[in-house]
């Protein structure tokens, strides 16, 4: 049996298309070249002389940056320089840059998800979204459902990048001896339905009223509505509560609610939600904001947020359904609406 095909491999036919193809697959291949250094730097950890440590800073939306966020931003940058890109935007920056006004793409990332929790070795990532060049910064002014690509790299027990150019979703992982991603994964799905959700759940008494009526079934398991158990997963790292979604299914959510800046949730539209929901509506899964689709929003600045449910579509629709028309969602669940049982 021949081994499986390389990442570099498997972009050869979409970068033969086009022009613009050939720049988002050389693209793709350059963030999965520093993600392999990234990957050595993540693995080494403090021994590496890198800690997780903040150092001060804050990002746009008021993280705070650790060294890892800093150096991993400087390594993706580097490795993106001779690649054509018209404007860039990064988690870790203010503003979104300017590069080449003749060419053909636009890149929004954010280097290193879920690096808050880099201390307790948990699994971390960069999310990426490859845009259509639209007169530099305006490329981010269009819906995600004009992304051209969007995919993450996941630093865990292993490294692997999930890709999607449209055309379905792939999963590489990290083959260290030969120091390149070898696809482990074609045209993956997200199961149709599932017994896994996952969200924050001490926000509990900041969430709107559909959330909690959601999450209530969950916690009633085979006594509520649903007549069946759930299992709750919170990583707090958006790449491992995604990669768990494609691998066997499941839905995530992280609503907006009532604490003071969380109106919108806590997640990125432009490098988190919609690389997200490019990713889980090509593997037959779906992503909304509870009550519209992700992928149609016109984003009116670069680091707005957004709230999010992804993953599963049949979970994913009756969360919808209890935002939008909570009567009909409960004729769908009359037992539970009858008894009653979770509300105040
Ligand atoms: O980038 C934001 C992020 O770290 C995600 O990776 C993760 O899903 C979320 O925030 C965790 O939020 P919380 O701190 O509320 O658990
Ligand atoms: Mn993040």
């Amino acid at each position: 049996m021949g081994q499986a095909p390389t990442l570099f491999q498997h972009t050869r036919s979409y970068a033969a298309q086009d022009a613009r193809s050939r720049t988002v697959a050389s693209a793709v291949n350059a963030i999965a070249a520093a993600a392999i250094e990234i990957s050595e730097l993540i693995g080494h950890g403090s021994l590496a002389g890198i800690t997780g440590a903040a150092q001060g800073g804050r990002n746009a939306d008021g993280d705070a940056q650790t060294d890892l966020d800093l150096h991993v931003d400087a390594l993706i940058r580097a490795a993106l320089r001779p690649i054509p890109i018209d404007a860039l935007v990064s988690e870790e920056s203010v503003e979104a840059e300017r590069g080449d006004a003749a060419a053909p793409i636009a890149i929004a990332y954010d280097p290193l998800d879920g690096s808050s929790n880099i201390d307790t070795n948990v699994s971390v990532g960069t999310i990426f979204s490859i845009m259509p060049a639209g007169g530099g910064v305006a490329a981010f002014s269009r819906p995600g459902s004009e992304q051209l690509a969007a995919g993450f790299v996941i630093y865990g027990p292993q490294t692997s990048l999930v890709l999607t150019v449209g055309d379905g979703v792939d999963i590489f992982t990290l083959d260290r001896q030969e120091r390149v991603f070898r696809r482990i994964g074609s045209q993956v799905q997200v199961p149709v339905t599932t017994a896994e959700y996952a969200i924050n759940a001490s926000n509990y008494r900041h969430w709107d009223q559909p959330v909690r009526d959601f999450i209530d079934e969950c916690v009633a398991g085979a006594d509520g509505p649903r007549g069946k158990e759930f299992n709750m997963r919170w990583i707090g790292s958006l790449v491992a509560e995604a990669y768990r979604i494609l691998r066997r299914g499941g839905v995530f959510l992280y609503p907006g609610d009532g604490r003071e800046g969380y109106g919108e949730g806590r997640l990125r539209l432009l490098y988190e939600a919609n690389p997200m929901a490019f990713i889980m509506e090509q593997a037959g899964g779906a992503a909304v904001t509870g009550r519209s689709r992700v992928l149609d929003l016109l984003p009116g600045s670069i680091h707005q947020r957004v709230p999010l449910v992804m993953g599963s579509i049949e979970k994913v629709r009756h969360i919808e359904l209890l935002h939008n028309d909570p009567a009909a969602a409960s004729r769908v669940a009359p037992l539970f609406a009858r008894r009653g049982l979770f509300r105040a």
